[in-house]
């Protein structure tokens, strides 16, 4: 098993995005992900193929059960270990959350257990789905030389939920896609301002501004693909974590691995780069118990990718070369980029409260039905994270808050 985790200290600037593990083409995706693992390794394979058959058949957890115990020692490479992740990440939530959040176990058994965190350690990421399984690296093209757009792609392992849960995954890709200008606009930038050089800042700032609102663009298209109740009552306690969640307030043992049970937060695009780096480069201070959220949600990104972030906010912000330049150019730009990315979080809360809030209210309304029965793939919705993020944050309140705080940013005349 090769470990890939970049422990190599990356040159101050300019920012060469390949030392950070990020892509010209795709930016934090991970460029055409492998979409199968090595023979050895096909018992993880066919049990990832089978995940949502399996969850509502109630077989998963004795067909993980039946496991051999394999090691990842014969895993060769970054893209065979995020594959490996992603596999085992995905059979880890269907294991916890196959009979609903009544139904959770306290163990997860060695056999996915050992070579899940061992998976993890090489690429230092937690024992758990996040961002970077769900969508960086879960994705194909259906026509291998055909365009990135939603027709000509689909994921490579998935949950119950069907074409919600498939739009769900690809529009959040399409986001991350469409922020791929605004992240070499980033680097460009950072270089500008270290040069002093008006003009090239104004330029990667414009191009920034385009990007976070092509961002906002893409985001609209979940209402196409993402039907509400499914959302709600089916996919989402899949991606719920075991940390600050009373349906798991003990946290999971990983057997083999820690006698004590462990804590992690689930899946969410808190944990994706893009929102870190722009926020990073434009100065923008958030409160201290949403930053201190956001801080944590970095654990869960690739060590590469959370470098590349740090890099950022040690460098000096553009704010300070558009505040001593006085030019109301610079100013306006740097300001629609503010402003851009203040737009794209009030429309991701039009989109929350559309998928978690009006989708709960809706579920509960059922659930005093008394044809409710158990199990997400029953069709009883779960109701312990009604308020809370599957990162575990306070919904609303935090994301309020942050963008509130991001129209902060903008600089007056
Ligand atoms: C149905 C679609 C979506 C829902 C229901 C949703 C829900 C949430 C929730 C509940 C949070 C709070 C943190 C937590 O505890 O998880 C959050 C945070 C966040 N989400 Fe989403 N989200 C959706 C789609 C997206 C997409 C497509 C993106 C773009 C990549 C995105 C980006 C973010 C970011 C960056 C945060 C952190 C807060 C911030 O920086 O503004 N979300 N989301």
């Amino acid at each position: 098993m090769e470990g890939s985790a970049d422990t190599e200290e990356p040159p101050l600037l300019p920012l060469a995005l390949s030392r950070f593990h990020i892509s010209e083409e795709f930016g934090f995706l991970l460029p055409d992900p492998l979409t199968e693992l090595p023979a050895p390794y096909s018992p993880w394979m066919d049990i990832a193929r089978e995940l949502p058959q399996l969850i509502t058949s109630h077989q998963l957890r004795s067909r993980v059960h039946q496991m051999p115990q394999l090691s990842p020692q014969q895993l060769r490479g970054r893209e065979e270990l995020h594959l490996a992740h992603l596999v085992l990440s995905f059979i880890t939530m269907g294991y916890v959350w196959q009979e609903g959040e009544e139904g959770t176990v306290q163990v997860l058994p060695r056999n996915l257990a050992v070579p899940f965190w061992e998976v993890s350690q090489a690429l230092g990421l937690p024992p758990i789905l996040s961002h970077a399984d769900f969508v960086l690296a879960n994705w194909r093209r259906k026509d291998p030389n055909g365009p990135l757009e939603i027709e000509n792609l689909d994921t490579i392992i998935t949950l119950p939920g069907g074409e919600s849960l498939r739009g769900f995954i690809l529009v959040t890709l399409l986001v991350e896609k469409a922020a791929v200008p605004g992240i070499k606009a980033t680097t460009q930038a950072l270089g500008a301002t270290l040069q002093g050089d008006e003009e090239s800042l104004h330029r990667a700032l414009e191009e920034l501004a385009g990007a976070i609102e092509a961002m906002r663009e893409a985001l609209r298209r979940m209402h196409d693909y993402v039907d509400p109740e499914i959302f709600y009552s089916v996919i989402r306690i899949f991606l719920s974590g075991w940390k600050d969640n009373p349906a798991m307030a003990h946290g999971l043992i990983y057997e083999g691995v820690s006698p004590e049970p462990l804590a992690f937060s689930g899946g969410s695009a808190a944990q994706s780069t893009v929102l870190h780096a722009f926020d990073e480069l434009l100065g923008i201070c958030h409160r201290q118990d949403c930053a201190a959220f956001l801080r944590r949600m970095r654990e869960y990104m690739p060590p590469p990718h959370r470098a590349f972030v740090e890099q950022i906010r040690s460098a000096v912000s553009p704010r300070h070369l558009v505040l001593s330049s006085g030019d109301s150019r610079l100013r306006a730009a740097f300001n629609r980029c503010v402003s851009a990315l203040a737009e794209f979080r009030s429309y991701h809360i039009t989109i929350v409260t559309k998928y978690i809030a009006v989708a709960a209210a809706k579920a509960k309304a059922r659930r005093a039905e008394p044809s409710a029965r158990a199990g997400p793939a029953a069709g009883k919705p779960p109701s312990a994270l009604e308020d809370k993020g599957t990162g575990g944050s306070h919904i609303f309140s935090f994301l309020k808050s942050i963008r509130d705080t991001t129209r902060e940013g903008m600089i007056s005349a």
